[in-house]
């Protein structure tokens, strides 16, 4: 695997594989890699020529200093897992590679960035953008995987490429869960044995709402899903929303959407922990 740390070097070695025709398959990560991110690269590489994935824990899409501070960083092991699964190129910036400068970039996120996580992580989805733009102008590829764990990130990405004509493809992928049915997570590092276990109510709760959705009201489950919360003290609910998949806007009735997703947020212990299930599409 070769690994490149500066942009200009890793440029001029994908230059001559992109003006050959071949394809390109990027997977963008903070590292802390774990099964989830192996099964995109391995995705990746049944679909293209060449498979690129990047490492960098971007300081500006934390919103708190301390997620930033205790973020998992794993990078010798890293390196390991991505040799074993044939990796062809890594790339791992530092800082100042990415950002010389202060960036000042905005976009237009037609309010996809002020709901679900934008309302509790201000600055997140434009620190995500800024970011992923530029490793796409970096290595050009030609399909980016995304894992649909972080689907709001997912969508986001996906109109932000379109709507910048960044000619990438958005391949978006299941999420990979542990034998409980928590989401893989690089946070997931963070949980003690105990919390990683009492983790599991997310999907659980996820999978409680599949078998009720379209028959029980939305506002019958939310108030059950609160009240189960509020019982439980190892996890603190932050929210729960059923939204169309497009708009993200919140729904109230059923009939409202033909495609429908629920997300949730909670804090396990002082983790923060996300998920999500599509109901209907
Ligand atoms: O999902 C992540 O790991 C990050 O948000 C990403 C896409 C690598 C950007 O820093």
């Amino acid at each position: 695997m070769k690994i490149f740390q500066a942009s200009n070097e890793i440029k001029d070695y994908l230059f001559p594989i992109l003006k050959d025709g071949k394809s390109i398959g990027f997977v963008p990560t903070m590292g802390a890699l774990h099964e989830g991110h192996l099964s995109l690269i391995t995705e990746a590489k049944e679909e293209n020529n060449l498979v690129v994935c990047s490492i960098f824990v971007n300081p500006i899409q934390f919103n708190n200093k301390e997620d930033l501070k205790k973020y998992p960083r794993t990078h010798e092991t890293d390196i390991q897992k991505l040799k074993s699964i044939n990796c062809d190129v890594l790339f791992m910036p530092s800082e100042e590679e990415m950002y010389p400068e202060a960036p000042t970039e905005t976009f237009d996120f037609e309010g996809l960035n002020k709901v679900l996580e934008g309302k509790f992580r201000p600055g997140h989805f434009e620190g995500v953008t800024i970011v992923v733009k530029r490793l796409f102008e970096i290595v050009n590829p030609t399909k980016a995987y995304f894992g649909i764990k972080d689907y709001q990130q997912m969508l986001i990405i996906h109109n932000q490429v379109k709507k910048l004509g960044l000619g990438v493809e958005i391949v978006p992928c299941s999420i990979i869960r542990e034998e409980n049915g928590l989401a893989m997570s690089s946070r997931n590092e963070l949980l003690s044995p105990v919390e990683r276990k009492q983790a599991s109510i997310l999907y659980e709760t996820l999978k409680w709402v599949k078998i009720r959705s379209g028959f029980a009201t939305i506002e019958e489950i939310k108030q059950q899903i609160r009240l189960q919360f509020k019982k439980n003290k190892f996890v603190e609910l932050e929210y729960f929303e059923i939204v169309d998949m497009y708009t993200l806007k919140s729904l109230n009735r059923w009939a409202e959407s033909n495609n429908i997703i629920a997300c949730i947020a909670a804090n396990v212990g002082n983790v923060r922990l996300i998920d999500n299930i599509i109901l209907f599409s």
